[in-house]
């Protein structure tokens, strides 16, 4: 039987190395970058015979919805060694963890999976689409013009932190609070580097780049931070200062912005350069998922204008058979009075006279943020009700589409 238990740097560095570099992460030379990761929030390992062999960290953070924020936590990364595979490590440590901070006050937990379906048994719900563009920084069309932009290392890493926390956010976005995480994934890859813009001693806007050939590219975009929408075009505009040089800019598609806009020629471009190494295309891919941690929370922080709705709601929360017996959070499931509307709560009980929604946490989750209407999730996902319910849900929950705007 495997013994959970907090990661201890003096005794676990070793190990933890070892699993990392088993699962493909650690290479020579990012050691110090990843203690720093590891250390940024929160660790912990399963033991087995004495050593770890499965650590999952996770960090805190906030999570706005549509206007409030909302406590977060981010589980950053979970992986177990070669020999302890299939022991149920990753998922009871996972689960362990998730209970850990949802008792300390985080309502929503989010996290980038590897695949659909893991994490789904710990009662995460798949998020929205998140669009890549790779594109010939040539095909750039912008009206703003880039300044004089200011060199950024990992040695500005506090600035460049801070410049992330400040950035424009919407319905969704995530700021980590962890800096020194900010400082590991600067120092996480040897050829990247970082281009932005002071006002009065603050980095206001900037791009975080990586490349594996500093040539010709690709160079892919990090992330990107900006406090207003002329900063963003100033950001593409300097993008397109490298096109004498750089072939190919991959970036995700930021909140809010279609891409294609500031494109010449997109169809043609994507044509000319189809199969080839410098590709220009667009990709979509949901690979964020978030579970709900705290119901009454989020009910509370949820202000939807168009209309009101009051139902009941069976949730069932599948997290509940992995959390450790001790737990002082077990999960969510539950029967609760809920209204969504301007003043939104959830409420334990039941009342005879409403309408009942049935649906697991996942799917619940992705109701709430606007990944999808209830109508569709009641065709795709773990979510029935009955049809006049579903229509006023689909009218109430209107909101963005969510994107956390942070990668995870
Ligand atoms: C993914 C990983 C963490 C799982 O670790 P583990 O300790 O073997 O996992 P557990 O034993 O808790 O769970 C394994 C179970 O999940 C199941 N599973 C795995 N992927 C699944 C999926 N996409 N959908 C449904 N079930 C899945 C397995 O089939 C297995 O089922 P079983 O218990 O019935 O045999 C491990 O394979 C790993 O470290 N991979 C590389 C790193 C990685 O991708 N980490 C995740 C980053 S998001």
């Amino acid at each position: 039987m495997a013994r959970y238990r907090e990661y201890n740097p003096q005794r676990d560095r070793e190990s933890v190395h070892r699993i990392w570099r088993e699962i493909g992460w650690l290479q020579e030379g990012q050691e110090e970058a990843a203690d720093t990761l590891i250390g940024g929030g929160r660790a912990v390992v399963a033991e087995v015979q004495g050593e770890a062999e499965c650590l999952v960290a996770t960090v805190p953070g906030s999570i706005r919805y549509v206007k409030d924020d909302l406590p977060f936590s981010n589980v950053a990364s979970v992986g177990t060694s070669r020999i302890a595979r299939k022991q149920g490590l990753a998922k009871g440590l996972t689960a362990a963890a998730i209970a850990h901070d949802a008792a300390q006050g985080k309502a929503v937990c989010g996290l980038g999976m590897f695949e659909q379906g893991f994490y789904n048994m710990l009662g995460f719900g798949t998020g929205s689409y998140e669009k890549w563009a790779a594109l010939d920084p040539r095909s750039i069309r912008v009206k703003a013009e880039a300044g004089i932009p200011s060199r950024l290392t990992v040695k500005d890493w506090e600035k460049v932190y801070q410049s992330r926390l400040n950035r424009v956010r919407g319905h969704g976005a995530c700021n980590i609070h962890a800096p020194e995480c900010t400082r590991g994934e600067m120092a996480w890859l040897k050829n990247s580097f970082g281009l932005g813009y002071f006002r009065n001693g603050q980095l206001t806007h900037h791009i975080w780049f990586n490349t594996e050939k500093v040539e010709r590219g690709p160079y892919n975009v990090e992330w990107m931070a900006y406090q207003t929408y002329q900063q963003f075009c100033e950001l593409m505009a300097l993008i397109k200062t490298l096109e004498d040089q750089v072939r190919l800019v991959t970036l995700r598609e930021p909140p809010s912005i279609q891409v294609q806009d500031l494109l010449e020629s997109p169809f043609r471009i994507r044509q000319l350069t189809e199969k080839s190494a410098y590709e220009n295309r667009m990709q979509a891919n949901a690979y964020w998922q978030m579970r709900i941690l705290d119901l009454e929370e989020c009910m509370k922080k949820t202000h939807l204008p168009h209309g009101e709705v009051t139902f009941n709601l069976v949730l069932s929360d599948p997290i509940e058979s992995l959390v450790p017996a001790d737990a002082a959070w077990k999960g969510i499931s539950g029967n609760y009075r809920v209204r969504l509307g301007s003043c939104s709560f959830a409420e334990e009980g039941k009342d005879e006279t409403l309408p009942t929604l049935k649906a697991s946490v996942g799917a619940f989750t992705r109701l709430w943020l606007g990944v999808r209407p209830a109508s569709s999730l009641a065709a795709t996902d773990d979510v029935h009700g009955a049809q006049e319910l579903l229509e006023d849900l689909d009218q109430i929950v209107c909101v963005p589409e969510p994107h956390p705007d942070w990668d995870f």
